[in-house]
């Protein structure tokens, strides 16, 4: 099992010192924070708030997944090309929609085909 970088275990100067290339690998999950029972709901996944990652054959952002707490509900596969191909850059970007049927707290889980899987920042939706 690989590590699992978070964006926010880092000390203050860490972050500082790899800002980039903690931004670019880190999805960021965008959702209204209220939901209605039953109707469908998008929550988008992009990697990098501020800065791209490479889209190269060997190194590339390969999957991108959306956790209800510990249940998985969607996997999305990207393959090399989608952001331009070798000598581009990009943010990989999803948007899921669910059905939620009760509180939300959604996690997402990206992996880089070089440096591993990020985790976001679990985001709440409240479900009424
Ligand atoms: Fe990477």
């Amino acid at each position: 099992m690989p590590n699992i970088n978070a964006y926010v275990e880092l000390s203050p100067e860490e972050k500082e010192a790899k800002k980039d290339y903690i931004d670019r690998h880190s999805p960021f999950i965008t959702v209204a924070p209220n939901a209605k029972v039953g109707e469908k709901l998008a929550v988008n996944v992009r990697l990098g708030k501020n800065y791209t990652h490479p889209d190269d054959t060997d190194h590339y952002i390969n999957e991108i997944k959306l956790f209800d707490r510990e249940t998985l509900l969607a996997t999305a596969t990207l393959l090399s090309g989608i952001n331009g191909g070798h000598g581009n850059k990009g943010q990989a970007e999803v948007t899921f929609f669910i059905v939620p049927q009760k509180n939300l707290k959604l996690v997402a889980l990206s992996y880089c085909t070089k440096h591993g899987l990020w985790q976001s920042d679990p985001a709440e939706v409240a479900v009424s």
